[in-house]
Order: structure tokens, then sequence, then C-alpha cells
């Protein structure tokens, strides 16, 4: 990757084109699926209920329950095997063809419950039993996760249970011991396959897997596709809306936008990274980062949603962008014409609009060095953990004692200002801030807000 963020050529080399055909392969719980003529944008919940595994649910179709909650078999970025607990209601079935996905069913052998099984039995840890699967499935992946063994509750965040009450699942969670000897421990000593190109074309819409990013370029020249990264916010508009896209083409497997750099002068961060991956990778992070990350939604999306899909969605209320003007980032987007890359300030050109012309991709983010003396981040949401801000705000003190603030949610897009010092800045915000009033919040109280977080950063 670059180390600076230029105007580069962008060489375009001759790829093969993979055969599209009309069926892929995925594995489930074990066994080798072969699926053919399932709609582009079925997901994987409702082709694993549809085979008889009934034990994720539907309880929301939007990521915010956990009751549809699956495993993936996955190489964290330092190349350790390892399973991740994902929203299948989120996941288009595609996306998994040369997958490996394991269901709740499969955890217990022989009819002899897993130890998480028997934990949330033995604790009482379930009631109806309609979100039990999604919080085993949770807390399964945490126990086989590498590093300390510690359990930290908030892991299960992306997991609801409206019966039972969190203490006994808790109690379940905080019982468990390392993981276990057995088939899935062995399955972490193996690697994952690399992803291989896909082009799937059934009845209902492409989806097509590019494995190089002048692959994805082209196929999206045609002008009648949309790029898809975690699908944590298309499969909303998906799921609720019944919105169908004529082609996807996924960027899960294109390692130009996979790529992290941390040099000298500034840190990039390839666009198609999870916010999981990247927390993995960015081990000496400024602080202001890990304040941030476990405030973006839960464990379950944060392994499935990009930092690129975070910005190319433009939310005005998205956490990413606050973050990022604070610490003045560029976006480098490429295109068959080349590469271009801009202040993340302009990035944004209207709601939910963005300076990306057809054809173009998000490759990275560039946060120049070096950081910002302190920085400090604040989520005001109706939820502290899991919920969408009503107000996000990033304030970075620079070394000549300017302040820099990244705002969401006061506007029609994230906005940043800059002032001398804290005094001028409040008296900015005073002046110039006009935010809009919705059911999250009026303007007056949105101003107060974005007033106030400045004035804790002071304090
Ligand atoms: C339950 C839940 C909780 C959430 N909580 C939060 C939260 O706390 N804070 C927050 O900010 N967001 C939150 N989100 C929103 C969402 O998870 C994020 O916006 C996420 O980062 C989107 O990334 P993705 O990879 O899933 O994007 P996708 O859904 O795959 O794509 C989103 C959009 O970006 C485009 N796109 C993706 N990648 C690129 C690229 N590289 N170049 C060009 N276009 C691209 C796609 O075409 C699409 O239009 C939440 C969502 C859910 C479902
Ligand atoms: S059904 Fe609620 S998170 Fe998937
Ligand atoms: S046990 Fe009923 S919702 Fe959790």
């Amino acid at each position: 990757m670059r180390g600076k963020c230029g105007n580069s050529k962008f060489t375009i080399v001759k790829f093969i084109m993979a055969v599209t055909s009309t069926d892929f392969r995925f594995s489930l719980n074990g066994r080798t699926m072969q699926v053919r003529d399932v709609p582009a944008q079925f997901t994987l919940l409702d082709y694993a209920r549809s085979r008889g595994f009934t034990g994720a649910k539907e309880g929301c179709a939007e990521g915010e329950c956990g009751a549809c909650a699956m495993l993936l078999v996955c190489d964290d970025p330092v190349s350790r095997t390892t399973y991740q607990a994902v929203n299948s209601c989120l996941v288009p079935l595609p996306s998994v063809a040369d997958r490996e996905v394991f269901t709740v069913e499969s955890l217990a052998e022989n009819g002899v419950l897993s130890e998480v099984q028997t934990a949330m039995s033995a604790a009482g840890g379930s009631q109806c039993g309609y979100c039990t699967p999604g919080f085993v499935v949770s807390m399964f992946a945490e126990q086989y996760r590498s590093g300390p063994a510690t359990r930290d509750v908030h892991s299960l965040g992306g997991n609801l249970c409206r019966c039972t009450g969190y203490r006994p699942i808790h109690d379940a969670f905080l019982s468990l011991g390392p993981a276990p000897a057995g088939r899935f421990k062995e399955r972490l000593s193996r690697p994952v396959p690399a992803l291989a190109p896909l082009r799937y074309a059934s009845m209902e819409g492409r989806f097509s897997r590019p494995v190089s990013l002048d692959e994805a370029l082209q196929l999206a020249a045609d002008g009648n596709s949309r790029f898809v990264a975690g699908n944590t916010d298309l499969g909303v508009v998906t799921n609720l809306r019944g919105e169908r896209f004529h082609h996807l083409i996924s960027l899960e497997a294109v390692p130009e936008l996979r790529e992290f750099n941390d040099g000298p002068e500034a840190v990039e961060i390839g666009a198609a990274l999870t916010l999981t991956e990247i927390s993995e990778l960015w081990r000496d992070a400024p602080s202001v980062f890990r304040e941030w990350l476990p405030l973006f939604a839960s464990v379950l999306i944060r392994n499935r949603a990009t930092l690129g899909g975070n910005l190319a969605t433009a939310s005005p209320i998205g956490d990413s962008a606050p973050l990022l003007l604070a610490l003045n980032a560029e976006v480098q987007i490429a295109s068959f014409a080349g590469e271009r890359c801009l202040p993340l300030a302009e990035f944004f050109t209207g709601y939910r609009m963005t300076a990306l012309r057809p054809g173009e991709v998000l490759r990275s983010i560039r946060i120049p060095k070096p950081f910002p003396e302190s920085a400090r981040f604040f989520k005001v949401a109706k939820r502290s953990m899991d919920d969408i801000s009503t107000v996000a705000a990033a304030i970075a003190v620079l070394c000549d004692s300017h302040v820099r603030m990244g705002l969401g949610g006061v506007a029609a897009t994230p906005v940043v200002f800059e002032a001398p010092d804290r005094n001028a800045l409040q008296e900015l915000l005073r002046t110039t801030l006009k935010p809009m009033s919705d059911h999250r919040g009026s303007a007056a109280y949105r101003l107060a807000l974005a007033q106030n977080l400045l004035a804790r950063f002071e304090s």
C-alpha cells in the first residue's frame, strides 16, 4: 500500500474471469451443501432453517437481537483460524460459498451437550428459549477465541433476551473455562482456504465475489451493480424494505481493499477490513480508537461491518465519520481511471450522498501522523451499548493547541469544526451549528449536546 495518499495511476492488468454458474457449495455443520437457483439475496438464516436447522431464529431481521447467530470459520488477520459469530439474517447466502458454517445444532455431539450448553442449562439461562441458541453461539465463539480467556459480558451485547434476565446468562458465560479439546478445537489448528472467485447467477439477481481490485472495477463498469462488504447496512434495507439489487459485487475477497499499513507518516486502513479485523491489526491504536470501538454496534455486527461500508453509507449518524474527521483522515478512491485522494471532510456531499462516482470504490482510509496529543470520543444514544447515535462527537487537541471536532447527528452529513482553542470552538458551535430536529432529538437538544460534549472534554 502507498505510504502517502496520492494520485497514482491505476494499472489495468489482465485477469481471468471466473465462469458464471447457477450453483455453489459451502459446508454447513460439516456437510457439503450444493446450492442451486436460490435468489442472490436469500439469507444464510433462511437457508439453514429451510434445511431443518431451526435453532437459529429470526427475531428482528436487522441485526439487533442476535437470535439468528451462527458461526463462520474465518482467518483472523494474523492468520489464525477462528470462529466468528455473525448475524445470519444479514449474511447473503452466496457470500458463504466455499466457507464453513456451524449452527447451534452442531455443538452437541451424540446427545452430549457442549460445555456452553451445559453451562446455560446449569445456570438456568433459558426460559422461552427463543434467544438461547444465539447466546450459545456467541458464548461459544468467545470460548474458542485465541488470547486471554477473560470473559467480557459486553461481548454478548448483540444478543437480547426478553424473559430470562441477563444475570443467569452472564453467570453461565463467566463460568466457562478454556475451549475443551475435541473436533472444534482441532479445526482451529488447520488454516482456512482463501476465498475463490465467484460468479453466481440466479433467477433473482447475481452475486459476484472478485478476488482482485481490477476484477471488482471491471464488474462494476456496467453501472448496474452495487458493492457489498459486510452487508450490515445493505442487509437491513434488503430485509425490511424488500429492496432487491440486480447484481451485488462482494468486496470481501479483494486483497487491495484489505491491506493495513502502519507507516511513519500515516496509518492506512483497507476499506473492506472489518472493525474486528482492524482492532486486531491496529494493536497500538491511539486510545480514542479503543474508546470508540466498543460503542460501535455489537461483536456480531463488528465481525462483519467494514470501515469503508460505514463511510460509504454516508449516514449522518454513522460513528466512524466523527472520529476520522477529528483525526483529519483522507480517503483513497479507486476506479479504472486511476486513484484519487480526498480529505474525508469533502467526501460527504449531502444527506446519504458521497463523492463516489459510478464505478468508483472506496479503497482505503488514511489517518496522518502524528496523531493528536489528546482525543476523546463521545456517543449519546438511547442505550449506552449497541445503539445508533443521537449525537456522536470526537474531539482532538492538536500540538499547537488547535482543537478539531468531528460531529455526527447535527446536520445532513457528518461535519467538522476547527478553532484555535476550545473557547473559540464553543463560540463556533453556538453561532454556526444548525442541527435538524427529528424523533431522536430537537435541534436545540442536539446543539446543547454538542456544546456539552465539548465542555465535558474540557473538564
Ligand atoms: C444492529 C446494527 C447496529 C449498528 N450499529 C451501528 C453503530 O453503532 N454505529 C454505526 O456507525 N453504524 C452502525 N450500524 C450500521 C452498519 O453496521 C455500519 O454502517 C457498517 O460499518 C456498514 O458496513 P458494511 O461493510 O456492513 O456495509 P454494507 O452494508 O456492505 O454496505 C453499505 C453501503 O456501502 C457501500 N459500500 C461498502 N463498501 C464500499 C466500498 N469499499 N466502496 C464503495 N462503496 C462501498 C455499499 O454499496 C452500500 O451502499 C449498525 C447496523 C446494525 C444492523
Ligand atoms: S434476527 Fe435479529 S439479529 Fe438476526
Ligand atoms: S429465554 Fe426467552 S427471550 Fe431469552
